[in-house]
């Protein structure tokens, strides 16, 4: 029986998506059930051998911000086989279909976290960034001593607070243009509800005179034994200078009984960079997150480029999933603005996956060619770096 891939039906279909998610997850029926209605039934698709589904898959519409734009991108979630179906080649027909799918679509880009990178590296995607673990002991911050800018968030405050976000994200090559899914994440993060806190900005140059100009959300999750805490923050944002040192007293003043503030991002976080003295601040690795460059000159045409550059770039693509990306195309960069066309001489080689790494800045062309992702002379390795930067993209949001 040919493998099917298919939208989700829940009349039919939700037993044995829960199963199968179950199973991949090490979930509860409940939870699991919560999760794909929240995320929404029409964003799941299954792979049947037969009539009934062996693997299921979650897409997460969103976008991602490069050079300043916002590209349309669906994050891969929930990709489970049924325990009894695996290693007969059913997750690679559901990622390959999916891509297809996003492809017909006009998705230009996608993201995942891999528990695998095997499985997503056949079908196109590679490391493009970090996602890392830092905590620093909130003793680090100075207490505030007046916390009166402060207020808790309200859900009236939501488009502003949407709007901080974005001010501070835009300019972030590789963070989330955040959609329900991931927003819904920062207020109930998968270990429970978080509080919120905002601080009003004034400064009629940051976010407007009724913007919101620093935000946090946290989960204090408490020592058993010892009796004190980790503030876990699902989100810490400021958008301007003033904002960034109230937000850091305001969750100074938690230090008499906290231990450490936690936050996920990539390998910086800009606030922790402002703490006078990082001693104690450590860092864990916890996942690399892959890029699949779905549709070429959709991705290279809606991200942005720095307006001071004018050049153009001659790639020579390989991609045996989505052979419409493949063969040679020409870039050019002029205004802040890519336009692509096909032709040019192909002076720099990749396959599809050396392309997504280097999209997303996750390390020099230079670096990449050292590791055979992408192979080009001088000239066009220092054309690549000037046109797509490095930046090691992170970003707190998991999905
Ligand atoms: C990971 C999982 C989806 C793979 O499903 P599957 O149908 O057995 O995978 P396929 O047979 O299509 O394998 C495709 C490729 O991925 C590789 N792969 C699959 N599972 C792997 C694993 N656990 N470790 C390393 N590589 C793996 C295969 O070797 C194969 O590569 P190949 O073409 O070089 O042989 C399945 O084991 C599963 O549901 N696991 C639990 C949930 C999970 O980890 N989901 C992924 C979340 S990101």
């Amino acid at each position: 029986m040919p493998l099917l891939y298919e939208p989700f039906d829940p009349a039919r279909d939700l037993d044995e998506a829960v199963r199968i998610l179950c199973y991949a997850f090490a979930g509860e029926p409940d939870g699991v059930k919560d999760w794909i209605s929240n995320a929404g039934f029409a964003n799941l698709r299954v792979v049947r051998d037969g009539a009934a589904p062996v693997a299921t898959l979650l897409r997460v519409p969103m976008g991602q911000f490069f050079g300043g734009r916002s590209v349309p991108m669906v994050g891969v979630a929930g990709v489970g086989v049924s325990p009894v179906a695996r290693g007969r080649g059913v997750a690679r027909t559901l990622m390959t279909e999916s891509l297809r799918e996003m492809r017909r679509d006009g998705v230009p880009i996608s993201a995942l976290y891999p528990a695998t990178s095997t499985l997503y590296r056949r079908v196109g995607y590679e490391y493009a960034g970090l996602h890392l673990e830092h905590r620093l002991p909130v003793s680090r911050f100075r207490p505030a001593r007046d916390t009166q800018p402060v207020r808790p968030f309200t859900q009236s405050d939501l488009p502003a607070l949407k709007a901080c976000y974005t001010a501070t994200a835009m300019p972030c090559d590789g963070a989330l243009d955040r959609g329900d899914y991931i927003w819904n994440r920062v207020f109930n993060p998968r270990s429970g509800p978080c509080a919120g806190f905002v601080i009003d900005e004034l400064s009629p140059d940051a976010c407007g005179p009724d913007g919101i100009g620093a935000y946090v959300f946290f989960r204090q999750e408490r020592d058993p034994v010892m009796g004190r805490h980790d503030i876990e923050c699902s989100d810490l944002v400021a958008a301007s200078p003033r904002a960034a040192r109230q937000l850091l007293g305001f969750l100074g003043e938690f230090g008499s009984m906290a231990n450490d503030l936690v936050i996920r991002a990539g390998a910086i976080h800009p606030l922790f960079a402002l703490c006078d003295e990082p001693r104690g601040l450590r860092t864990i690795f916890r996942e690399y997150w892959m890029l699949r460059i779905v549709d070429l000159a959709a991705a290279l045409t809606a991200r942005g480029y720095s307006s001071w550059l004018s050049t153009s770039l001659d790639l020579d693509v390989r991609d045996e999933t989505l052979p419409e990306n493949a063969g040679r195309w020409r870039l050019r960069v002029e205004g802040g603005r890519g336009t692509v066309e096909r032709g040019g001489d192909g002076t720099l080689r990749c396959d599809i996956r050396g392309l997504a790494s280097m999209y997303a800045g996750f390390m020099t062309p230079r670096a990449h060619a050292v590791l055979g992702l992408v192979e080009g002379n001088d000239p066009a390795l220092a054309v690549a770096a000037a046109v797509f930067g490095s930046n090691s993209a992170g970003f707190c949001d998991f999905f």
